[in-house]
């Protein structure tokens, strides 16, 4: 199962050289490696994310995932204060809409509210994207208004400062699923946003990044990747769209899922760190170039993604189905990437 890669320093650099005959992606960045590994601080605050989790072929991997997470609890004595569902939250069909099973099944009792006891925020991806009898998108945003769930998303594209009392992030959660974002259909049914929506959301987004900033930290959310060593490759209706803002205010991280993998990705140059995590239980998918080609880290796992705040830093940390830590880095508010060693 494990297929992992982390670059050394020196590799690191010199990758990011090559890579950065790119125009676009400049050298310049500096990094610093190899401070120890920090185990996980039970005051900070505690984020468990997924993507790409709610298959319909998968579920022992989907189980996997889960008691990985919940064995990583125990091990680190953490408990998350919430979750976040990175997209691809329904592969196939809810054929009972709002009433079907797989709800309880593959969600509320897949992730237990007591070792999960928080809001699961969650951004809608390509298989989501899909009507059959349902429309999956709509029984997404319905279904918290009209069940007692854990279950967050307010509407295609929100945002929330994060916690809510003394706040560290502020969020912006995107829809991706822009026109053009689709090479193909999936299944009979599978649509995408409208210009019209697209647009909106773009104004909206603009509109969020230009107020003033009130946390130490920004993260943009969404199902597709900008940038990815994975199957689906850079994603050139969005970088265009989306790159140029994340440069200009200064994102400190863009968390998608997507690919089935697990990932981090940094350019010179670029303040923003993209992540991938779509290792929620869906079937492993190849790379489209080696990870090594772009680090500093990829594993073709499934696992989960731990996110850990505190005003002073932010430690994210790639975990597989069977609770090792992969990879892990923190950002503190400077924009400075310290690799920790695992
Ligand atoms: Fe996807």
């Amino acid at each position: 199962m494990a297929d992992t890669f982390q670059l050394s320093r020196r590799s690191f650099l010199r990758q990011t050289v090559a890579f950065s005959a790119v125009p676009a992606l400049q050298p310049g960045r500096i990094f610093a490696q190899g401070a120890d590994f920090a185990a996980p601080d039970p005051n900070a605050q505690h984020m468990f994310m997924i993507g790409d989790w709610g298959t319909d072929k998968y579920i022992d991997q989907q189980k996997a995932v889960s008691f990985g997470m919940r064995t990583w609890m125990g091990a680190h004595h953490v408990q998350p204060q919430s979750m976040f569902l990175l997209g691809d939250n329904w592969y196939g069909h809810l054929h009972e809409g709002l009433d079907d099973e797989r709800w309880q099944d593959q969600f509320e009792n897949m992730y237990p509210a007591n070792y999960f006891p928080g809001p699961a925020y969650a951004v809608l991806g390509n298989h989501d994207y899909e009507k059959s009898k349902h429309d999956k998108v709509q029984l997404q945003l319905d279904y918290p208004k009209q069940k007692k769930t854990r279950w967050t998303m307010p509407a295609k594209w929100y945002t929330f400062k994060y916690p809510a009392q003394n706040p560290i992030v502020t969020f912006i959660c995107l829809d991706s699923n822009l026109p053009g974002t689709k090479a193909f259909e999936f299944m009979p049914g599978s649509y995408l946003m409208s210009h019209a929506e697209a647009e909106e959301q773009d104004q909206w987004f603009q509109t969020e990044l230009a107020k003033p900033r009130t946390t130490p930290f920004l993260i943009v959310t969404a199902h597709h990747p900008l940038y990815t060593n994975g199957i689906h490759r850079d994603n050139h209706v969005l970088i265009p769209r989306w790159d140029r803002l994340l440069r200009d205010h200064k994102v400190d991280f863009y968390i998608t899922g997507h690919d089935h993998d697990l990932q981090h990705i940094e350019f010179d140059g670029h303040p923003t760190s993209f992540v991938v995590s779509g290792g929620g239980g869906a079937e492993l998918v190849n790379w489209s170039v080696p990870p090594e080609s772009r680090g500093p880290f990829g594993g073709r796992v499934i696992g989960f993604t731990h996110l850990e705040m505190a005003r002073d830093g932010l430690t994210l940390r790639h975990v597989d189905s069977s609770a090792k830590q992969l990879h892990a880095f923190r950002k503190t508010p400077d924009g400075k990437v310290t690799l920790l060693r695992s």
